[in-house]
């Protein structure tokens, strides 16, 4: 089969398209990665190229050896996606040691994958270990309301995480765990994935300040529902700020625990905090 015909490959590039429209990969803002399944790889073997040279990975991932990921090119633009997919995505294969990679299909014209690439696999690698490997997708987008948040609220977990649960009731069912923050950081590198990818440990989301959101799932409908919910709370909340410095009412510490007997999700009390 081609690389093209899979579903694999059309849902990930129908949530790139949907990121785009949502408005949050200006340019070539945002990535996206997916942790290839054995039975999907097997089917479109033919279409691949084996034969391509070893490269850094610039960090170590050594539970993802020899496994096959699609992911978006660097200075690609998630607005082409669509329209021209072997330009803008590869697939690569991951070396015996977890050290280097390989473009086995896609970015035709050349490039490399994304410059994100210690996060999203460092990402991958955690949540495979902390979710029996049931999670495969991690997605960063230049989210706008998020962004905007971090220039106003301190940059701590507890305080993102109960304040954007507060903006809708569904927020605490859909990312009961909460949210990590990572500071101001250089991306692109090995450090800010080492950060990253520690939060992602006991978080689903992470933020980074002035740049964007982090947010892993185990298919494209949940990773892209989960940061679409995310943000969705943060431009509620951007707009209540905007309209009063003290919200008059807002759902309680105790409401909060009987919402989640009702609905089965275990909320950490460190999130439930008195005011
Ligand atoms: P890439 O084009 O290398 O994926 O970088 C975009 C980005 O958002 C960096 O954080
Ligand atoms: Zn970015």
């Amino acid at each position: 089969m081609k690389v093209l015909d899979s579903k694999f490959a059309q849902g990930f590039i129908r949530m790139c398209n949907d990121g785009w429209e949502q408005g949050w990969h200006e340019r070539n803002g945002g990535n996206l990665s997916y942790r290839i399944k054995e039975e999907e790889i097997a089917e479109v073997m033919d279409d691949l190229k084996m034969d391509g040279a070893w490269k850094e990975i610039g960090t170590s991932v050594p539970t993802l050896a020899n496994e096959y990921f699609l992911v978006t090119g660097s200075g690609k633009y998630f607005r082409n996606v669509i329209l021209e997919p072997e330009d803008s995505i590869c697939i690569i294969q991951v070396d015996a040691k977890g050290e280097k990679y390989k473009i086995c299909w896609g970015l035709k014209n050349g490039g490399r994958p994304t410059s994100e690439l210690p996060s999203h696999l460092m990402n991958l690698e955690v949540k495979k270990k902390v979710t029996d490997g049931r999670y495969r997708v991690v997605y960063h987008a230049h989210t706008t309301n998020v962004i905007a948040l971090t220039f106003v609220l301190p940059l701590k977990d507890e305080i993102f995480t109960r304040e954007l649960w507060e903006m809708a009731t569904e927020c605490p069912v859909v990312f009961p765990d909460g949210i990590g923050v990572v500071p101001w950081m250089v991306p692109g590198g090995r450090d800010i994935a080492v950060k990253t990818s520690k939060l992602m440990e006991k978080y689903d989301v992470a933020i980074w300040a002035h740049h964007g959101i982090f947010g892993s799932g185990e298919d494209f409908d949940l990773t892209f529902g989960l940061v679409h919910t995310v943000e969705k709370a943060a431009e509620i909340l951007v707009k209540t700020m905007s309209m009063s410095p003290k919200k008059l009412q807002t759902i309680e510490p105790d409401e909060f625990r009987h919402l989640a007997k009702d609905f089965g999700v275990t909320l950490p009390e460190k999130f439930l905090y008195n005011k």
